[in-house]
């Protein structure tokens, strides 16, 4: 296929990498700083373009993604006819795009995606909708090259998925950030925690990860739980209400009818 790309962050770099790895054309990119989208160009042997309505009408395909509150407003700039046009975002529906093309659809990558991160791009979910039944099936082609896991959910299904990636990705990570800033207080070193974050991640693999909750809260254990919060009231007091809000949440989870 023909794909031009709008954006030059995490989705839009590592998308124009996969599908040119796939054997399809990108062709032109367009962001909102020239140099962003030149640096992308060059990677994907496509060409940087200075304005928006630069875009060719040329293509098989445009790639709206940028930031969620720009979609609506890039879209609407867009003169490309009716060639398919498509978002990347989870939480936005696909009806943003109507009025901006006649085909219109959505490829969500369900990853945690950083551009200077490498990741094996073919075990990365694509969640693909569309209101056409001719445009599910080019975007399901699309996906396919690239990807063996490709699944078609309506926005509200997909919205569901992101708000689920957030506790699963988003939140876990910042909970790693805050776990640092606790050993930091001690001068020790995070190294010492990976062992404990792989096996956690590694049983959530295979396992419901209700069954293989541990810890002070799972145990209702208040004199462990109070200690707790006794030491990052000095050490790191802005985790404090963090901590008791999840202490609270686990002791409601497995404790409370
Ligand atoms: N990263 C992920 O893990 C992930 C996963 C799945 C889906 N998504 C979705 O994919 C989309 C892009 O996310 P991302 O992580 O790639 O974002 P990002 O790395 O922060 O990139 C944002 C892009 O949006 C452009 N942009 C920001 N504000 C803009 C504005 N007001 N007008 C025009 N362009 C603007 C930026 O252009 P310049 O750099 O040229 O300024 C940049 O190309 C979002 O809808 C997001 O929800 C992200």
């Amino acid at each position: 296929m023909r794909i031009s790309i709008i954006g030059s962050g995490n989705v839009a770099t590592h998308l124009a990498a996969a599908f040119a790895n796939a054997g399809h054309n990108i062709v032109q990119i367009w962001s909102r700083d020239f140099h962003h989208a030149s640096l992308l160009a060059y990677h994907t042997r496509s060409e940087a373009v200075e304005r928006i309505e630069l875009i060719d009408k040329n293509i098989d395909l445009a790639i709206i993604a940028v930031k969620d509150d720009a979609i609506a407003n890039i879209a609407s700039q867009l003169n490309l006819g009716n060639t398919l046009l498509v978002h990347t975002s989870g939480s936005t529906s696909i009806d943003i795009l109507k009025g901006s093309s006649a085909k219109i659809g959505v490829l969500y990558p369900l990853q945690t995606l950083s551009k200077d991160k490498e990741v094996d791009f073919s075990h990365v979910p694509l969640l693909i909708e569309s209101n056409s039944e001719e445009v599910v099936q080019i975007l399901k082609d699309l996906a396919s090259s690239a990807s063996s896991q490709v699944l078609e959910v309506n926005s509200e299904k997909r919205l569901s998925l992101h708000v689920a990636a957030v506790f699963a990705s988003n939140f876990v990570n910042s909970l790693y950030s805050a776990a640092k800033e606790v050993l930091d207080t001690q001068g020790l070193d995070f190294q010492l925690l990976r062992p404990l974050i792989a096996e956690t991640a590694r049983k959530a693999q295979h396992s419901n990860p209700k069954e293989v909750q541990t810890g002070p809260a799972i145990r209702n254990d208040q004199a462990t739980i109070h200690k707790h919060l006794e030491f990052l009231s000095s050490a790191t007091p802005q985790l404090q209400a963090l901590y008791e809000t999840l202490s609270q949440h686990i002791i409601n989870f497995y404790h409370k009818p």
